[in-house]
Protein backbone atom coordinates (compact mmCIF):
# COMPACT_ATOMS: atom_id res chain seq x y z
CA UNK A 1 0.00 0.00 0.00
CA UNK A 2 1.19 3.52 -0.95
CA UNK A 3 1.76 6.02 2.01
CA UNK A 4 -1.11 8.42 0.87
CA UNK A 5 -3.74 5.73 0.65
CA UNK A 6 -2.23 4.16 3.71
CA UNK A 7 -2.83 7.09 5.25
CA UNK A 8 -6.28 7.91 3.80
CA UNK A 9 -7.24 4.70 5.30
CA UNK A 10 -5.72 5.16 8.09
CA UNK A 11 -7.44 8.51 8.84
CA UNK A 12 -10.81 7.27 7.55
CA UNK A 13 -10.76 3.99 9.95
CA UNK A 14 -9.90 6.52 12.66
CA UNK A 15 -13.00 8.94 11.99
CA UNK A 16 -15.28 5.31 11.27
CA UNK A 17 -14.29 4.46 14.99
CA UNK A 18 -14.25 7.55 16.82
CA UNK A 19 -17.74 8.38 15.55
CA UNK A 20 -18.79 4.89 16.26
CA UNK A 21 -21.86 5.39 18.39
CA UNK A 22 -24.53 2.66 19.70
CA UNK A 23 -27.36 2.77 17.42
CA UNK A 24 -30.33 4.83 19.06
CA UNK A 25 -32.18 1.77 18.65
CA UNK A 26 -30.05 0.07 21.55
CA UNK A 27 -29.68 3.20 23.85
CA UNK A 28 -31.89 1.65 26.06
CA UNK A 29 -32.62 -1.80 26.02
CA UNK A 30 -33.97 -1.97 29.54
CA UNK A 31 -36.42 0.80 30.72
CA UNK A 32 -34.02 3.83 32.38
CA UNK A 33 -34.16 4.20 36.33
CA UNK A 34 -32.98 6.52 38.39
CA UNK A 35 -33.46 9.78 39.89
CA UNK A 36 -35.19 13.33 39.01
CA UNK A 37 -35.21 16.51 40.63
CA UNK A 38 -38.72 17.95 39.37
CA UNK A 39 -41.70 16.82 41.48
CA UNK A 40 -39.83 17.39 44.71
CA UNK A 41 -37.23 19.68 44.60
CA UNK A 42 -38.18 21.95 41.34
CA UNK A 43 -36.16 25.01 40.64
CA UNK A 44 -34.22 24.54 44.43
CA UNK A 45 -31.92 22.55 43.04
CA UNK A 46 -27.93 23.07 43.20
CA UNK A 47 -24.69 21.01 42.97
CA UNK A 48 -24.35 20.43 46.39
CA UNK A 49 -28.30 18.78 46.23
CA UNK A 50 -26.68 16.45 42.99
CA UNK A 51 -23.62 15.70 44.80
CA UNK A 52 -25.55 14.43 48.02
CA UNK A 53 -28.03 12.61 46.05
CA UNK A 54 -25.16 10.43 43.89
CA UNK A 55 -23.56 9.91 47.59
CA UNK A 56 -27.57 8.23 48.78
CA UNK A 57 -28.08 6.67 45.69
CA UNK A 58 -24.76 4.50 46.31
CA UNK A 59 -24.90 4.36 50.11
CA UNK A 60 -28.88 3.70 50.40
CA UNK A 61 -28.29 0.64 47.65
CA UNK A 62 -30.66 2.35 45.05
CA UNK A 63 -27.52 2.15 42.21
CA UNK A 64 -26.92 -1.72 43.51
CA UNK A 65 -30.93 -1.97 42.99
CA UNK A 66 -30.54 -0.74 39.27
CA UNK A 67 -30.90 2.61 39.76
CA UNK A 68 -28.72 4.43 37.58
CA UNK A 69 -29.58 8.24 36.06
CA UNK A 70 -29.92 11.44 38.02
CA UNK A 71 -31.68 13.51 36.03
CA UNK A 72 -31.46 17.12 36.23
CA UNK A 73 -35.07 18.76 35.73
CA UNK A 74 -35.94 22.30 34.49
CA UNK A 75 -34.01 25.63 36.05
CA UNK A 76 -30.72 24.62 35.56
CA UNK A 77 -29.87 26.91 33.18
CA UNK A 78 -27.82 30.38 33.43
CA UNK A 79 -28.70 31.36 29.58
CA UNK A 80 -25.98 31.18 26.99
CA UNK A 81 -22.45 33.24 26.41
CA UNK A 82 -21.12 35.28 24.23
CA UNK A 83 -20.55 32.52 21.90
CA UNK A 84 -24.17 31.11 22.44
CA UNK A 85 -22.91 28.06 24.32
CA UNK A 86 -25.44 27.15 27.36
CA UNK A 87 -24.52 27.52 30.60
CA UNK A 88 -25.49 26.37 33.80
CA UNK A 89 -27.07 29.04 36.46
CA UNK A 90 -23.45 29.75 37.90
CA UNK A 91 -25.08 30.20 41.58
CA UNK A 92 -26.56 26.88 41.25
CA UNK A 93 -23.78 25.26 39.71
CA UNK A 94 -20.72 27.12 40.36
CA UNK A 95 -18.18 24.32 39.06
CA UNK A 96 -20.09 24.30 36.53
CA UNK A 97 -21.81 20.75 34.55
CA UNK A 98 -18.75 18.76 34.02
CA UNK A 99 -17.51 18.44 37.07
CA UNK A 100 -20.66 17.64 38.42
CA UNK A 101 -20.95 14.73 36.12
CA UNK A 102 -17.38 13.47 36.49
CA UNK A 103 -18.26 13.35 40.26
CA UNK A 104 -21.87 11.66 39.48
CA UNK A 105 -20.03 9.19 36.63
CA UNK A 106 -17.41 8.57 39.51
CA UNK A 107 -19.92 6.87 41.56
CA UNK A 108 -20.79 4.45 38.96
CA UNK A 109 -23.67 6.68 37.91
CA UNK A 110 -25.21 8.85 34.70
CA UNK A 111 -26.05 12.32 34.49
CA UNK A 112 -29.30 13.11 33.14
CA UNK A 113 -30.37 16.75 31.81
CA UNK A 114 -33.43 19.05 30.63
CA UNK A 115 -34.34 21.13 27.45
CA UNK A 116 -37.20 22.10 25.57
CA UNK A 117 -37.74 22.02 21.92
CA UNK A 118 -38.96 25.63 21.89
CA UNK A 119 -36.96 29.31 22.86
CA UNK A 120 -37.97 28.70 26.25
CA UNK A 121 -38.29 25.31 28.50
CA UNK A 122 -42.05 25.13 30.73
CA UNK A 123 -39.87 27.28 33.30
CA UNK A 124 -39.28 29.83 31.56
CA UNK A 125 -35.69 29.34 30.96
CA UNK A 126 -33.58 28.92 27.77
CA UNK A 127 -34.07 26.40 25.84
CA UNK A 128 -32.65 24.44 22.62
CA UNK A 129 -34.65 25.53 19.78
CA UNK A 130 -32.34 26.84 16.55
CA UNK A 131 -29.18 25.53 19.04
CA UNK A 132 -29.83 22.09 19.09
CA UNK A 133 -26.02 20.82 17.43
CA UNK A 134 -24.24 23.36 19.61
CA UNK A 135 -26.37 22.28 22.87
CA UNK A 136 -25.91 18.43 22.26
CA UNK A 137 -22.02 19.25 21.74
CA UNK A 138 -22.33 21.24 24.75
CA UNK A 139 -24.25 18.17 26.75
CA UNK A 140 -21.62 15.79 25.07
CA UNK A 141 -18.61 17.79 26.27
CA UNK A 142 -19.93 17.75 29.62
CA UNK A 143 -20.74 14.23 30.12
CA UNK A 144 -24.15 14.10 30.08
CA UNK A 145 -25.91 10.99 29.39
CA UNK A 146 -29.44 11.57 28.75
CA UNK A 147 -31.63 14.36 27.72
CA UNK A 148 -35.27 15.10 28.98
CA UNK A 149 -36.14 17.20 25.92
CA UNK A 150 -39.83 18.77 26.82
CA UNK A 151 -42.33 21.11 24.40
CA UNK A 152 -43.16 23.68 26.06
CA UNK A 153 -44.22 26.88 24.20
CA UNK A 154 -43.98 24.92 20.48
CA UNK A 155 -46.63 24.76 18.07
CA UNK A 156 -49.17 21.72 18.59
CA UNK A 157 -48.79 19.86 15.37
CA UNK A 158 -47.57 16.39 15.31
CA UNK A 159 -45.07 17.43 12.08
CA UNK A 160 -43.48 20.51 13.87
CA UNK A 161 -43.32 17.87 17.17
CA UNK A 162 -41.86 14.79 14.75
CA UNK A 163 -38.97 17.61 13.03
CA UNK A 164 -37.89 19.18 16.61
CA UNK A 165 -37.04 15.83 18.28
CA UNK A 166 -35.52 14.48 14.83
CA UNK A 167 -33.35 17.74 14.77
CA UNK A 168 -32.59 16.65 18.46
CA UNK A 169 -32.01 13.36 18.15
CA UNK A 170 -29.69 13.99 14.68
CA UNK A 171 -27.90 16.55 17.33
CA UNK A 172 -27.31 14.31 19.68
CA UNK A 173 -26.18 11.37 17.08
CA UNK A 174 -24.03 13.50 15.62
CA UNK A 175 -21.87 14.69 19.25
CA UNK A 176 -19.70 12.05 19.55
CA UNK A 177 -21.20 10.18 22.76
CA UNK A 178 -24.22 8.13 23.79
CA UNK A 179 -26.95 10.61 24.62
CA UNK A 180 -30.38 8.72 25.26
CA UNK A 181 -33.51 11.37 24.68
CA UNK A 182 -36.61 11.19 26.34
CA UNK A 183 -39.45 12.52 24.66
CA UNK A 184 -41.77 14.72 26.61
CA UNK A 185 -45.03 16.22 24.73
CA UNK A 186 -47.04 14.48 27.00
CA UNK A 187 -48.61 11.81 24.64
CA UNK A 188 -50.31 14.54 22.80
CA UNK A 189 -48.94 13.75 19.51
CA UNK A 190 -49.57 10.07 19.54
CA UNK A 191 -45.59 10.34 20.01
CA UNK A 192 -45.42 6.35 20.54
CA UNK A 193 -45.50 5.58 17.15
CA UNK A 194 -43.15 8.23 15.95
CA UNK A 195 -40.88 7.80 18.71
CA UNK A 196 -38.37 5.55 17.34
CA UNK A 197 -38.76 6.74 13.69
CA UNK A 198 -37.33 10.21 15.10
CA UNK A 199 -34.15 8.82 17.34
CA UNK A 200 -36.43 8.39 20.87
CA UNK A 201 -36.06 6.28 23.21
CA UNK A 202 -39.54 6.89 25.54
CA UNK A 203 -42.12 8.65 25.52
CA UNK A 204 -44.45 10.69 28.29
CA UNK A 205 -47.45 8.74 27.57
CA UNK A 206 -49.65 11.81 29.83
CA UNK A 207 -49.21 15.25 31.38
CA UNK A 208 -47.25 15.44 34.82
CA UNK A 209 -48.38 13.09 37.46
CA UNK A 210 -49.42 14.39 40.97
CA UNK A 211 -49.24 13.02 44.02
CA UNK A 212 -52.66 11.48 44.24
CA UNK A 213 -54.58 8.49 43.43
CA UNK A 214 -56.92 10.22 40.98
CA UNK A 215 -57.97 12.74 39.82
CA UNK A 216 -61.27 13.65 42.01
CA UNK A 217 -60.71 17.56 41.99
CA UNK A 218 -61.19 17.79 37.87
CA UNK A 219 -58.48 20.25 37.51
CA UNK A 220 -56.85 18.19 35.30
CA UNK A 221 -54.34 16.73 37.46
CA UNK A 222 -52.93 12.85 36.49
CA UNK A 223 -52.96 11.01 39.35
CA UNK A 224 -51.56 7.24 39.29
CA UNK A 225 -54.85 5.31 38.47
CA UNK A 226 -55.45 8.21 35.48
CA UNK A 227 -52.11 7.42 34.40
CA UNK A 228 -52.41 3.67 34.31
CA UNK A 229 -55.55 4.37 32.29
CA UNK A 230 -53.86 6.47 29.54
CA UNK A 231 -50.88 4.10 29.18
CA UNK A 232 -52.71 0.65 29.42
CA UNK A 233 -53.95 1.01 25.61
CA UNK A 234 -50.15 1.83 24.53
CA UNK A 235 -48.90 -1.37 25.77
CA UNK A 236 -48.63 -3.02 22.34
CA UNK A 237 -46.51 0.03 20.91
CA UNK A 238 -43.51 -1.47 24.01
CA UNK A 239 -40.09 -2.97 22.94
CA UNK A 240 -36.65 -2.99 24.24
CA UNK A 241 -35.41 0.91 23.44
CA UNK A 242 -38.90 2.08 23.07
CA UNK A 243 -40.34 2.95 26.72
CA UNK A 244 -43.77 4.61 28.12
CA UNK A 245 -42.75 6.99 30.36
CA UNK A 246 -45.32 7.31 32.90
CA UNK A 247 -43.84 10.03 34.47
CA UNK A 248 -41.81 10.49 37.89
CA UNK A 249 -42.83 7.64 41.33
CA UNK A 250 -44.27 9.84 43.43
CA UNK A 251 -43.56 7.27 46.61
CA UNK A 252 -42.08 9.52 49.68
CA UNK A 253 -43.08 12.40 48.92
CA UNK A 254 -47.08 12.18 51.12
CA UNK A 255 -48.11 15.68 49.66
CA UNK A 256 -44.82 17.26 50.61
CA UNK A 257 -43.92 17.52 46.73
CA UNK A 258 -43.31 20.76 44.67
CA UNK A 259 -45.23 21.13 41.20
CA UNK A 260 -46.57 17.66 42.15
CA UNK A 261 -49.01 19.01 44.97
CA UNK A 262 -50.50 20.84 42.30
CA UNK A 263 -54.43 19.97 41.29
CA UNK A 264 -55.31 18.09 43.66
CA UNK A 265 -52.14 16.27 44.98
CA UNK A 266 -53.12 15.70 48.34
CA UNK A 267 -50.68 12.49 48.86
CA UNK A 268 -51.27 8.99 48.74
CA UNK A 269 -51.23 6.01 51.15
CA UNK A 270 -48.64 3.26 51.38
CA UNK A 271 -50.68 0.40 49.61
CA UNK A 272 -51.11 3.67 46.78
CA UNK A 273 -47.24 3.94 46.66
CA UNK A 274 -47.39 0.51 46.41
CA UNK A 275 -49.74 0.26 43.48
CA UNK A 276 -47.76 2.91 41.96
CA UNK A 277 -44.48 0.96 41.33
CA UNK A 278 -46.39 -1.88 40.88
CA UNK A 279 -47.81 -1.06 37.69
CA UNK A 280 -44.88 1.23 36.86
CA UNK A 281 -43.02 -2.10 36.58
CA UNK A 282 -45.72 -3.98 34.79
CA UNK A 283 -46.29 -1.30 32.17
CA UNK A 284 -41.74 -1.07 31.60
CA UNK A 285 -42.04 2.75 32.37
CA UNK A 286 -38.78 3.95 33.27
CA UNK A 287 -38.55 4.07 37.34
CA UNK A 288 -37.60 7.95 38.04
CA UNK A 289 -37.58 8.46 41.72
CA UNK A 290 -38.37 12.20 43.09
CA UNK A 291 -38.11 11.95 47.05
CA UNK A 292 -35.23 12.83 49.19
CA UNK A 293 -32.82 10.16 48.78
CA UNK A 294 -31.04 11.80 51.52
CA UNK A 295 -33.58 10.32 54.29
CA UNK A 296 -36.00 7.17 52.99
CA UNK A 297 -38.23 5.87 55.27
CA UNK A 298 -37.97 2.03 55.79
CA UNK A 299 -41.51 1.45 54.01
CA UNK A 300 -40.62 3.77 50.95
CA UNK A 301 -36.80 0.91 51.09
CA UNK A 302 -39.53 -1.76 50.98
CA UNK A 303 -40.98 -0.52 47.98
CA UNK A 304 -38.70 1.75 45.34
CA UNK A 305 -35.89 -1.84 46.12
CA UNK A 306 -38.17 -4.75 45.98
CA UNK A 307 -35.81 -6.62 43.85
CA UNK A 308 -38.50 -8.85 42.50
CA UNK A 309 -40.95 -5.79 41.35
CA UNK A 310 -37.84 -4.26 39.93
CA UNK A 311 -36.80 -7.29 37.88
CA UNK A 312 -40.74 -7.36 36.38
CA UNK A 313 -39.23 -4.08 35.56
CA UNK A 314 -36.24 -4.80 33.64
CA UNK A 315 -37.33 -7.86 31.94
CA UNK A 316 -34.90 -8.71 28.90
CA UNK A 317 -37.97 -9.52 26.80
CA UNK A 318 -39.12 -5.91 26.91
CA UNK A 319 -42.97 -6.32 26.73
CA UNK A 320 -45.82 -4.60 28.71
CA UNK A 321 -48.23 -5.98 30.62
CA UNK A 322 -51.44 -6.13 28.63
CA UNK A 323 -55.21 -5.24 30.11
CA UNK A 324 -56.84 -8.64 30.40
CA UNK A 325 -60.13 -7.39 32.38
CA UNK A 326 -61.53 -4.20 33.05
CA UNK A 327 -64.65 -3.41 35.15
CA UNK A 328 -65.60 -0.50 37.57
CA UNK A 329 -63.87 -2.53 40.45
CA UNK A 330 -60.86 -3.90 38.90
CA UNK A 331 -58.15 -4.54 36.69
CA UNK A 332 -56.07 -7.42 35.55
CA UNK A 333 -52.88 -7.07 33.31
CA UNK A 334 -50.51 -9.90 32.34
CA UNK A 335 -46.78 -9.17 31.42
CA UNK A 336 -45.10 -12.22 29.57
CA UNK A 337 -41.58 -12.56 30.94
CA UNK A 338 -38.31 -13.90 29.15
CA UNK A 339 -37.85 -16.92 30.81
CA UNK A 340 -41.33 -18.22 29.72
CA UNK A 341 -43.08 -17.27 32.97
CA UNK A 342 -45.46 -14.28 33.58
CA UNK A 343 -46.16 -11.47 36.04
CA UNK A 344 -50.05 -11.32 36.68
CA UNK A 345 -51.34 -8.42 38.78
CA UNK A 346 -54.63 -7.78 40.39
CA UNK A 347 -55.67 -3.92 40.68
CA UNK A 348 -58.58 -2.93 43.11
CA UNK A 349 -59.83 0.37 41.63
CA UNK A 350 -62.76 0.21 43.99
CA UNK A 351 -63.04 1.87 47.48
CA UNK A 352 -64.17 -1.82 49.15
CA UNK A 353 -61.80 -4.67 49.31
CA UNK A 354 -62.45 -7.94 46.87
CA UNK A 355 -61.94 -11.43 47.03
CA UNK A 356 -60.64 -11.57 43.09
CA UNK A 357 -59.78 -14.74 41.23
CA UNK A 358 -56.51 -14.77 38.68
CA UNK A 359 -57.80 -17.76 36.63
CA UNK A 360 -54.76 -18.32 34.69
CA UNK A 361 -56.25 -20.35 31.21
CA UNK A 362 -58.55 -17.49 31.30
CA UNK A 363 -55.90 -14.90 31.19
CA UNK A 364 -54.07 -17.27 28.21
CA UNK A 365 -52.07 -19.17 30.67
CA UNK A 366 -53.37 -22.72 30.49
CA UNK A 367 -51.72 -24.64 32.53
CA UNK A 368 -50.19 -25.51 36.51
CA UNK A 369 -48.18 -23.33 37.92
CA UNK A 370 -46.19 -22.02 41.13
CA UNK A 371 -47.13 -18.37 41.79
CA UNK A 372 -44.55 -16.37 43.73
CA UNK A 373 -46.32 -13.16 45.11
CA UNK A 374 -43.52 -10.64 44.56
CA UNK A 375 -44.42 -8.44 47.14
CA UNK A 376 -44.89 -11.12 50.47
CA UNK A 377 -41.61 -12.89 48.67
CA UNK A 378 -43.03 -16.22 48.83
CA UNK A 379 -44.69 -19.04 46.57
CA UNK A 380 -47.97 -18.83 47.73
CA UNK A 381 -49.21 -21.98 45.76
CA UNK A 382 -47.80 -24.53 43.83
CA UNK A 383 -49.36 -27.04 40.43
CA UNK A 384 -52.29 -24.30 41.01
CA UNK A 385 -54.37 -23.58 37.65
CA UNK A 386 -56.40 -20.24 39.66
CA UNK A 387 -55.51 -17.62 42.62
CA UNK A 388 -58.23 -16.73 44.53
CA UNK A 389 -57.30 -14.23 47.55
CA UNK A 390 -58.08 -10.30 48.53
CA UNK A 391 -57.24 -7.52 46.90
CA UNK A 392 -57.77 -4.28 49.03
CA UNK A 393 -58.98 -0.84 48.07
CA UNK A 394 -56.48 1.01 46.04
CA UNK A 395 -54.17 -2.22 46.30
CA UNK A 396 -51.79 -4.52 43.39
CA UNK A 397 -51.21 -7.67 44.23
CA UNK A 398 -48.63 -9.03 41.69
CA UNK A 399 -47.43 -12.45 41.15
CA UNK A 400 -45.37 -14.47 38.96
CA UNK A 401 -46.54 -17.23 37.54
CA UNK A 402 -43.93 -19.97 36.74
CA UNK A 403 -43.61 -23.52 35.39
C1 LIG B 1 -43.20 19.79 32.22
C2 LIG B 1 -42.78 18.33 32.34
C3 LIG B 1 -42.33 18.11 33.77
C4 LIG B 1 -41.18 19.03 34.10
C5 LIG B 1 -41.58 20.48 33.83
C6 LIG B 1 -40.39 21.42 33.98
O1 LIG B 1 -43.61 20.03 30.93
O2 LIG B 1 -43.85 17.51 32.00
O3 LIG B 1 -41.98 16.75 33.95
O4 LIG B 1 -40.09 18.67 33.32
O5 LIG B 1 -42.11 20.63 32.55
O6 LIG B 1 -40.72 22.76 33.74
Amino acid sequence: MNKSLFLSTALLLSSLFTSAQTPRNQLTPRPPMGWMTWNLFQGNINEQLIRETADAMVEGGFRDAGYEYIFIDDLWQGGRDRQNNIIPDPEKFPNGMKALADYVHSKGLKLGIYSDAAQLTCGGWTASLGFEEQDARTFASWGIDYLKYDYCNAPEDSATARHRYRTMANALQNSGRDIVLGICEWGQRQCEEWCEEVGGQLWRTSYDVRDMWKDIVKEGGMGIIDIVNVTAPLAKYVRPGQWPDMDMLVVGLNGTGGPSSDLGGVGCTQTEYQTQMSMWCMMASPLAMTNDLRKVSEDDRRILLNPEIIAINQDVLGKAAERKVMNDNYQIFVRPLADGSHAVALLNTSEKPLTLTADFAVLGISGKYTVRDVWQHKDVARNASKWKGHVMPHETRVFVVKK
